[in-house]
């Protein structure tokens, strides 16, 4: 069994002088090549509809299509100050729950505290553009690699899903927010992993089963937290098409690891596990304390200490764990996913609800979406 030194590159997993050392080192990069390793595979089966659960996901995905550009009111004006000094207000103040004596952030004013939050915003969404293209690139790849004919049908609908998220996170950061960030190295190092892997199977769990679960759980949670309606309408948008892409992921793997032996369903506990780390990791912000001029290490061993912050961090992994589980892989080989979700400090979330259960409940309502209507 592979140790947390071979698998994330140090042993103890909240390591923050190991985490920070992981940069960005070419911030001006246009053009970012990753080999992808993998065959394309063609079907001669083309019989519709042998996999009924993912046919029916196909069916709903052609009738769940938004338009970026003509269903997101664009011409809303949004004040990011504002919208940021707003939500740091209804979670008890930007530093509400971070004692910061001793630190360069104790002087701080409200000044600093609002360019930090806009800042943080920028970071985030930049993020999750970047994300959302790994995704576009991820589906392409399982649309060539998956050998089966509902799969395809379904994953080519969730290329056109995932063009449209690029494009209305690039716009809005574009029209309404004031800076991007270029891709955090943790999330770089992440998204080459999985596009670099050879086989079928770990596309989808890299990317539908780890970033997607957590990018549905981190949209969730900026839904509910935003008072700015276009980012909230953006966002709606946004997660009931995530939630399908996830329950994708389920259920095509569901299949597929039913047959996989023990030392077969290891590798995909590791990558689970090393997907997690990084996810995680990259929820330092490191690039925003840098941009602030302070030292990422004082700044966030102090956040990761939080309670709000914690608790933030771990509801990340609310659709991540239950998922796994019911993807088999918490107790294979000795409980030892489990074991390592432990160590994370998530496996509370073990007994939600998973995404083949519930992403209906994320569906649009009839008339939803502005343009049908
Ligand atoms: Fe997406
Ligand atoms: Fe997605």
């Amino acid at each position: 069994m592979s140790s947390n030194q071979d698998l994330i590159g140090r042993d103890d997993v909240n390591d923050l002088e190991a985490i920070l050392g992981i940069t960005n080192r070419d911030r001006d990069e246009v053009i970012h090549a990753v080999a992808d390793n993998a065959e394309a595979i063609f079907t001669w089966d083309y019989e519709k509809g042998q996999r009924p659960a993912l046919n029916r996901l196909y069916e709903k995905a052609k009738v769940s299509m938004w338009n970026g550009e003509t269903d997101l009111p664009w011409d809303t004006e949004v004040d990011q100050e504002k919208v940021v000094a707003e939500n740091a207000l209804a979670s008890g103040g930007f530093d509400a729950d971070i004692d910061t004596t001793g630190t360069p952030m104790e002087h701080w004013t409200e000044v600093e505290w609002l360019e930090f939050g806009v800042e943080s915003q920028n970071w985030m969404l930049s993020q999750f553009m970047h994300g959302e293209q790994g995704a576009l690139i991820c589906t392409a790849k399982i649309v060539e690699t998956v050998p089966w004919i509902d799969a395809k049908y379904y994953a080519s609908t969730q290329v056109m899903d995932e063009a449209r998220h690029v494009e209305v996170f690039a716009k809005y950061l574009d029209t309404k927010l004031s800076g991007h960030y270029p891709i955090n190295a943790h999330l770089e190092l992440l998204l080459d992993d999985i596009v670099n892997d050879s086989r079928w199977d770990m596309t989808y769990l890299g990317m539908q089963i780890m970033v997607e679960g957590l990018a549905l759980a981190a949209f969730g949670f900026m839904h509910q937290m935003t008072t700015e309606p276009l980012l909230k309408q953006l966002l709606r948008y946004v997660m009931s098409d995530e939630a399908r892409h996830v329950a994708f992921g389920v259920l095509s793997l569901k299949e597929y690891y039913a047959e996989l032996s023990d030392a077969e369903m290891l590798e995909r506990q590791e990558f689970a596990f090393e997907a997690a780390v990084r996810m995680r990791d990259r929820f330092l912000q490191q690039e925003v304390w840098d941009k602030m001029g302070i030292d990422p290490k004082t700044a966030a061993g102090l956040v990761l200490q939080a309670p709000q912050r914690q608790l933030f961090q771990s509801m990340l992994f609310s659709k991540i764990v239950p998922n796994c589980k019911k993807l088999g892989l918490l107790d294979r080989n000795d409980h030892w996913l489990r074991a390592k979700f432990t160590e994370l400090g998530v496996i509370q979330f073990e007994d939600w609800a998973d995404t083949e259960e519930e992403y209906e409940t994320f569906a649009l309502a009839q008339g939803e979406i502005a343009s049908a209507s």
